[in-house]
């Protein structure tokens, strides 16, 4: 499977949520591998906490093996190579958690037709070594975004089961920017169309998250004052009847992951440890990833709305 992470604007959890919904994939045995396709500011190397790949790679990453620089991207497997305590070592029963950077300094670049054909030759050999190939884009309609649906086009892509996550903050700024992002003029929807791309089945395989939502009347904020939660509850509802409106609403949501204060201060894969014996991460948000990791498989989730 190939799961593409997009969102209209950065800054909106995309990288981390997705960096957490593969960690949670490869802990229930799934082999999975992310591939840092922000090309103009590679985060994964923060997120899975590995120091020398936090501007990217120098010289033998995505970037070179997209523009023909070298055969094959360098690939980093995160239980041997993280520093994180509760990474460094595979965990019985878990698949392999693989990384692929990009360059450092390597910038945005146009889809040209080779960069196109390396990419579908590159999402093809990934789809057959690993369950899950998570493929974290650039902001907005970039040229990642644009290599990944012409890519996805090809010929010899068209068996795979690909997948499309829409990350958003829960404002209205960003529902109406999430809508816009699939279904505006330049949008996901029409871009993939002239990418010949069927209409039909690329609307069925996208879906929203929305992410660092502050739930009212959750315990964690039980020391708020009621004119608080009753005007966050307000808002709430507003934003329900927006979203609804826009078509973001719960039929093509596909989870929402709580505002996690740990999260606020660090970009970082939250373990159990973390919410068990550190008890510094919230159990509400680990379930969040997990049910997000969980439905990627879950085909109730990706029926004809
Ligand atoms: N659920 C959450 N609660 C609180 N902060 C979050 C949450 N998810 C992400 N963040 C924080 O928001 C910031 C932006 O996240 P990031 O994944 O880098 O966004 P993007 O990839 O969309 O640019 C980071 O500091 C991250 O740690
Ligand atoms: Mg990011």
């Amino acid at each position: 499977m190939l799961v593409f992470a997009v969102s209209d604007k950065g800054g909106t959890g995309r990288s981390v949520t997705s960096g957490n919904i593969v960690y949670r994939t490869a802990l229930t045995g799934r082999d999975v591998c992310y591939l840092d396709f922000d090309f103009g500011s590679p985060t994964a190397g923060t997120v899975f906490q590995i120091e020398k790949l936090v501007s990217g790679l120098p010289g033998t990453g995505l970037h070179s093996y997209l523009q023909g620089r070298t055969q094959t991207p360098n690939c980093v497997d995160v239980w041997a190579e993280s520093e994180g305590e509760t990474l460094r070592r595979q965990p019985p029963g878990s698949g392999r958690l693989e990384l692929f950077p990009g360059d450092r300094d390597g910038g945005e670049f146009p889809a040209s037709e080779e960069t196109v054909a390396r990419c579908a030759e590159l999402f093809l050999s990934l789809e057959e070594q690993y369950d899950v190939a998570l493929v974290d884009l650039s902001a907005g309609r970039s040229y990642a975004v644009e290599t990944a649906l012409a890519a996805t086009s090809a010929e010899q892509l068209r068996h795979v089961t690909v997948r499309w996550l829409v990350f958003h903050r829960w404002t209205h700024q960003h529902i109406r920017a999430a809508h816009d992002l699939v279904h505006g003029a330049n949008g996901i929807i029409a871009a993939g169309k002239a990418n010949y791309h069927d209409e039909g089945e690329l609307r069925r395989s996208i879906r929203f998250v929305r992410t660092a939502v502050v739930q009212p009347n959750s315990p964690s904020l039980a020391g708020l004052r009621p004119e608080q939660v009753a005007w966050l509850e307000n808002c709430n509802g507003s934003l329900q009847t927006l979203a609804g409106r826009l078509g973001l609403g719960r039929t093509s949501l596909l989870g929402t992951v709580p505002l996690e204060p740990l999260l606020q201060f660090r970009e970082q894969l939250i373990s159990d440890h973390d919410v068990r014996q550190r008890r510094t991460a919230n159990q509400e948000t680990v379930d969040a990833f997990a049910s997000l990791a969980e439905k990627l498989h879950d085909e109730r989730a990706w029926e004809a709305m």
